[in-house]
C-alpha cells in the first residue's frame, strides 16, 4: 500500500509515491529530500524555472497592493498586460481567463458569435487529428483522443476533424456552416508534431478566400516555448484568434484569448468569470512577458535550446531514434514503444521527462535551463536508453 494517504483526492491520476515540496530553477525536491532534474516543468508551464525570483517578487509586490477588485473594475496589471500582449502579437484585444481549456472555450464562443454575425449563423470549426485543446466539454470535442467522443456523452457538436497537415482534406471540409479552422502550430500532446512546410500559410490563404477565422491554440507553443514569442511568428502569417496559457503565468494560473479587431465581437455579458484578469495573476504574466522579451534572456534561451537539440540529436543517432520539434519543445522518437519504461527509470534516477506517445519522449525544460544541466540530463538518460534499446 502507498505510504501516502490519497483517499481524499477524487480519482487521482496515477502518480509516483512522492510528495513534491520545493522547486528551484531546474530542480524539484520531494518530502524526503530527493531531488529531480525537471525537464517537464509543470507540463511546459514554468518557463522561468521553479520559484523564479521574477515571479516571486511580482506576486509579493502585487499581493501587497491588490488581489482582486472583481472583474467589474479595471485593474492596472490587467490593462498593462493586455497592451503588451497586443503590441507583441499584433492582435488587438485580450480576454483573460484561468486555464488553457477556458481560453479555448472562449475562442470557440468568440468564433461562433462571429459566425452568427458575419457568416449567416455558421458555427462549425475544422480541427485536426492529434489535436489537444483541453478538458471542458467543448474543448474535449475539439480534441482527438480515443474514447473522448463518448466519455461524457452527449458531447458538444460543431467540430469537423480532418487529417493534420492535409490541405486537400481541409479544403474538402469547408462548407457553408464552417466558421473557422483551429489548430496548434506545433501539436504538443500528439508528440511534438510539426505541420508540413507552408501549411499554416496555406490555411491563412484558405481562411481569407472563404472568409473564415484562423484560430491558433498557442497554449503549449506560446511564450517563447518554440523560440519566437509566439510559434506562428516563425512563419509569415498571423491568426485572427490566438489562445495562450501555460507559460503566460510561468507557473500560476492565467490564460488569455487574443483576437484581431475584426474577430473581437464579444459584448458585455457574453463571457466572464470571477477570477478572470485578476491583478495578482496579471502582474505575474506581465513580469514573465517582460523577461521573455529581454534580448539577453532571449539570446541565452536560444543558445540553450540549440545545445539541447544538438545533444539530443547526438544521443538519438546512437539508437536509430530521431529528434523533432522547435526551441524548448522537443521530442525524441524511439525505434521501440518503450517511452513509459524509459521515463519510469529516469524518474528513479532523478530525471523528470514526459511521454506523450508510447514511442515518444518529450523535453520541455525551463527556458533558463543551463547547458550543464542539459549535459546532466543526457548523462542520466543515456545509460537508460542503452539498456532499453540495445
Ligand atoms: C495545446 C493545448 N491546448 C490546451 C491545453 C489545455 O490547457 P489547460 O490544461 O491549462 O486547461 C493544453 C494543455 O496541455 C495544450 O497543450
Amino acid at each position: 500500500m502507498s505510504p501516502i494517504d490519497t483517499t481524499h483526492l477524487l480519482a487521482p491520476t496515477p502518480r509516483p509515491d512522492v510528495v513534491m515540496t520545493r522547486g528551484e530553477g531546474s530542480w524539484l525536491y520531494d518530502e524526503t529530500g530527493n531531488r529531480y532534474l525537471d525537464f517537464v516543468q509543470g507540463w511546459a508551464v514554468n518557463c522561468l524555472g521553479h520559484s523564479s525570483d521574477v515571479i516571486r517578487k511580482s506576486l509579493v509586490h502585487q499581493a501587497d497592493q491588490l488581489l482582486n477588485p472583481s472583474p467589474a473594475y479595471y485593474n492596472r496589471p490587467q490593462l498593462d498586460l493586455a497592451a503588451l500582449l497586443c503590441e507583441k502579437s499584433g492582435l488587438d484585444r485580450v480576454f483573460f481567463c484561468n486555464s488553457g481549456a477556458e481560453a479555448n472555450e472562449g475562442a470557440i464562443k468568440l468564433a461562433r458569435k462571429w459566425g452568427k454575425q458575419n457568416r449567416g449563423g455558421a458555427t462549425e470549426i475544422i480541427t485536426f487529428t492529434g489535436a489537444f485543446h483541453g478538458r471542458t466539454l467543448a474543448t474535449m470535442a475539439a480534441t482527438d483522443k480515443p474514447g473522448w467522443d463518448t466519455l461524457f456523452a452527449p458531447g458538444v457538436d460543431g467540430f469537423c476533424r480532418v487529417e493534420f497537415g492535409n490541405l486537400a482534406a481541409v479544403k474538402a471540409a469547408i462548407g457553408s456552416q464552417t466558421v473557422g479552422i483551429m489548430l496548434e502550430p506545433v501539436q504538443g500532446e500528439a508528440g511534438v508534431v510539426e505541420p508540413p512546410q507552408g501549411f499554416l500559410a496555406s490555411l491563412r490563404r484558405l481562411c481569407d478566400e472563404h472568409g473564415l477565422l484562423l484560430i491558433f491554440d498557442e497554449i503549449q507553443t506560446g511564450m517563447s516555448r518554440t523560440g519566437p514569442l509566439f510559434a506562428y511568428q516563425s512563419s509569415t502569417i498571423a491568426p485572427d484568434i490566438m489562445t495562450l496559457g501555460k507559460g503566460l503565468g510561468g507557473g500560476v494560473p492565467i490564460a488569455a484569448v487574443l483576437a484581431s479587431e475584426k474577430a473581437s465581437c464579444f459584448e458585455p455579458g457574453d463571457q466572464g468569470g470571477t477570477f478572470n484578469g485578476n491583478p495578482l495573476m496579471c502582474a505575474v504574466g506581465l513580469a514573465v512577458l517582460h523577461t521573455l522579451c529581454d534580448a539577453d534572456f532571449a539570446h541565452a534561451a536560444s543558445q540553450a535550446s540549440d545545445h539541447l537539440r544538438s545533444t539530443l540529436e547526438n544521443t538519438a543517432q546512437k539508437y536509430s531514434a530521431s529528434v523533432r520539434g522547435q526551441g524548448h519543445l522537443l521530442a525524441m522518437v524511439l525505434p521501440k514503444p518503450v517511452a513509459s519504461e524509459v521515463a519510469a527509470r529516469c524518474f528513479e534516477a532523478g530525471l523528470l521527462i514526459n511521454t506523450p506517445r508510447p514511442d515518444v519522449l518529450r523535453f520541455m525544460p525551463s527556458l533558463t535551463t543551463s547547458p550543464s544541466e542539459i549535459d546532466d540530463m543526457i548523462a542520466i538518460l543515456s545509460p537508460i536508453l542503452d539498456e532499453a534499446l540495445q
